[in-house]
């Protein structure tokens, strides 16, 4: 089942055929209830089950500064990521639970596990779903539902393009930042959730999964001042009174 709220779920729907798979596209806009209420139906029609589901809808919202996102863009934000994963657990749990069980990945971001400045509302949209995903995946693991979370940093999409307004300075400033040296390609983020609902999984519940190429791992090397062989030779001296 391919769920969008654009017209591009139809592309997606070809994609999978063209693999060997089967699909259908239901036109879904998650902050509505119905309409995930529908989505989740048509999988139980088409398919007799839900075994997994990944949670991917999302809106990045403009840049600004906490004090300065107007009032639309933080509810908007919100209501999409954080209230639209919201909406989808609670029609996919119960029919994961009726058919025995499943796994469902929830796409947060690195801006689920750390600040983000100048996307507040970004950022505290995806720690909910981090808290969300933790929450309901202690509620429902003993039922066989194993509920995660994927943190990625940069991914080469739409999104990332918005973000960097197609600047390629802005993008190579971006993949400078990365300690990989590049970007993660949407295949590379897509396969992870895949492996997080399959059987070999099986032991990961509750986990939020950095996927960031090193990004959080901590400071690079790169800084002068711990390079500095000499750094002993700065301390201050111990006067000598005698
Ligand atoms: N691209 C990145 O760098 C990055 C990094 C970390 C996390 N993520 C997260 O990964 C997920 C996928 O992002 P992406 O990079 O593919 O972005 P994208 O903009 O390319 O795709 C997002 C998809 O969500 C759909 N969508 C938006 N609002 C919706 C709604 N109300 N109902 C249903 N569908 C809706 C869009 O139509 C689009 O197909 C998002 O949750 C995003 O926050 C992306």
């Amino acid at each position: 089942m391919v769920g969008d709220i654009a017209p591009s779920g139809e592309a997606t729907v070809r994609e999978i055929e063209r693999a060997g798979g089967s699909a259908i596209f239901v036109p879904t806009d998650v902050t509505r209830p119905d309409e995930v209420h529908a989505l989740v139906g048509a999988a139980h029609e088409r398919y007799g089950r839900l075994d997994a589901a990944v949670n991917a809808a999302g809106v990045e919202g403009p840049s600004a500064v906490t004090t300065e996102l107007p009032t639309a863009d933080w509810t908007r934000v919100i209501a999409v990521n954080l209230t639209g994963t919201w909406l989808c657990l609670r029609e996919e749990i119960p029919a994961m639970v009726a058919s025995g069980g499943g796994a469902i990945v929830n796409l947060a971001s690195v801006g689920g596990v750390a600040g983000y400045a100048g996307s507040s509302a970004y950022a505290a949209s995806k720690h909910g779903v981090v808290g969300l995903t933790r929450s309901a995946a202690l509620e429902y693991a003993a039922q066989g539902v194993r509920i995660n979370a994927l943190c990625p940093g940069a991914v080469d999409t739409p999104m990332l393009d918005r973000t960097t307004g197609g600047d390629a300075e802005r993008r190579r400033r971006l993949v400078a930042s990365k300690p990989i040296g590049r970007l993660a390609t949407a295949e590379e983020v897509a396969g992870i959730a895949v492996w997080l609902c399959g059987d070999t999984a099986a032991y990961i519940v509750g986990h939020a999964l950095v996927v960031d190429g090193g990004m959080l791992a901590g400071r690079p090397l790169a800084a002068p001042e711990v390079r500095s062989p000499s750094a002993s030779s700065r301390r201050p001296r111990r006067s000598s009174s005698r």
